[in-house]
């Protein structure tokens, strides 16, 4: 059977009606069901979680490189008294595993990621996992979950993160910790600037935290990485550390200016990896990111500042960042009706009649700002006046995940996995 060389990952052992998912992709298993067949080359992410329902889920990275011969078979075993996906790395068990495949063959899914998209009457074929890794490497995912064999992630028990259930909970209210197991390059949004810098420089590297980002990292394609790592983190098993660590880079990022003309290819790289992070927010089947609250409005002001800080700039220097800023804006006017430029950049604090307050500052997420440039304003606004700034048109970014529509349709056939992602 020469399809049978074909790399596989094996996902032995999941219970009927578990969730199994690689990359994009998520279904609900099968009795039969062993694992995916027909890996592309490259990085990829397992994971599985007991039930479809909110739990904990587990998930494991692994490499295809497809220079050994015979292919690559990756075995993960579901370990139902620690309920966690773990790989297995005994030569004699592989082997085992690999002489065994021909009789667990039709158990094994092919692997697709191709998402077909229903717009209008064309239907688009997208295949955007490689996209959404580009700078992901073994190299970085080392740093992040360590060096042993397993580049293990899990998420731990969403129910207390279940935002969506807990109307105006944000989530500095549930008391993160960053990932304890995970290695984040380590900003520190209070402090950007150099140990011992005062007065004027202290100042200017709070305005403009390019002291902060080129101190990060000597390989700035590591903040690209770990910004897809991040993102993919939230999409596919609700990580909230990688939430967290994915709105702290993007406020490193947008919050720069120097930085932009010196290293424009990064914010280049960075801006396009947004976008396309954001088209997958958008796809995502039942909100699969909810839309709502804080992270739309630290999107949409962090974008009208950065936007401010390159009118700063020598325009020849950051041309290509604006061009893809301004496709970035485009695609979020397009999707989401958000409007850039305008009243709501400087508002500020915003209390409502009923109390309510929004905040539409541009330094909401920004306590260092020295200048008080932006400090918020409490201001009294009728409906009407709400209505005019806009306010109730708020369009937010991802901040919780709900789940897929259709996770209580069991027992489904693996020929009707679906792409959910
Ligand atoms: C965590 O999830 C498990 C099921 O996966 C559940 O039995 C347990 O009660 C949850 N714990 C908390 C603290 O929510
Ligand atoms: C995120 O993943 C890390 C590594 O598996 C884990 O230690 C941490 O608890 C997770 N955080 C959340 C909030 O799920
Ligand atoms: C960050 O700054 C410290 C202190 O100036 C320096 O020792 C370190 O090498 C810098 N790191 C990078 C990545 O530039």
């Amino acid at each position: 059977m020469e399809s049978s060389e074909a790399p596989v990952v094996l996902m032995l052992g999941l219970p009927e009606g578990a969730l199994g998912g690689i990359d994009l992709l998520s279904f609900t298993t099968t009795p039969r069901f062993r694992g995916v067949k027909g890996i592309s080359t490259g990085l990829h992410f397992a994971f599985a979680s007991p039930t479809t329902a909110f739990s904990e889920r587990h998930g494991i990275w692994f490499d295809i490189t497809n220079n050994g011969n015979p292919p690559d078979v990756i075995v993960t075993q579901w370990d139902a008294a620690s309920e966690a996906l773990v790989r297995i790395t005994d030569e004699t068990e592989i082997l085992r595993q690999r002489a065994n495949l021909g009789s667990i063959w039709n158990g094994l899914t092919p692997y697709r990621q191709e998402v077909a998209k229903t717009e209008g009457d064309d239907v688009e074929v997208s295949s955007d996992w490689s996209t959404l890794t580009a700078s992901i490497t073994p190299t970085l995912l080392s740093r992040l979950l360590g060096n042993g064999a397993d580049w293990k992630v899990s998420s731990a028990n969403s129910s207390r993160r279940d935002l969506e259930d807990i109307p105006g909970l944000v989530d500095q209210d549930l008391d993160l910790q960053p990932g304890e197991e995970l290695h984040f390059l380590p900003i520190d949004l209070k402090q950007t600037w150099r140990e011992g810098a005062t007065g004027r420089e202290r100042t200017d590297a709070a305005q403009d935290r390019s002291w902060a980002l080129n101190n990060l990292t000597h390989n700035p394609l590591e903040i690209i990485g770990e910004l897809q790592f991040c993102f993919l983190m939230i999409l596919t098993i609700n990580n909230f550390s990688c939430l967290e660590q994915w709105k702290r880079l993007l406020t490193l990022l947008f919050t720069c200016k120097s930085a932009v003309a010196e290293q424009p290819d990064l914010f280049i790289a960075a801006i396009a990896a947004l976008r396309i992070q954001l088209q997958h927010c958008k796809d995502a089947e039942g909100g699969l990111i909810d839309l709502a609250d804080e992270g739309g409005s630290l999107l949409k002001s962090l974008l009208v500042r950065f936007r401010k800080g390159l009118t700063g700039l020598d325009a020849i220097d950051v041309q290509d960042v604006v061009d893809e800023l301004d496709d970035l804006e485009e695609y979020l006017k397009q999707e989401y009706g958000w409007q850039f430029g305008g009243s709501f950049a400087k508002t500020g604090l915003l209390e409502l009649e009923d109390g309510e307050q929004v905040r539409m500052d541009t330094t909401a997420f920004d306590e260092d700002d020295e200048t008080g440039e932006f400090a918020p304003q409490v201001v009294d606004l009728t409906p009407e006046q709400a209505k005019l700034l806009g306010v109730q048109d708020e369009v937010d970014l991802p901040q919780t995940l709900t789940r897929t529509s259709d996770e209580s349709e069991d027992n489904q056939d693996l020929e009707d996995m679906d792409s959910r992602y």
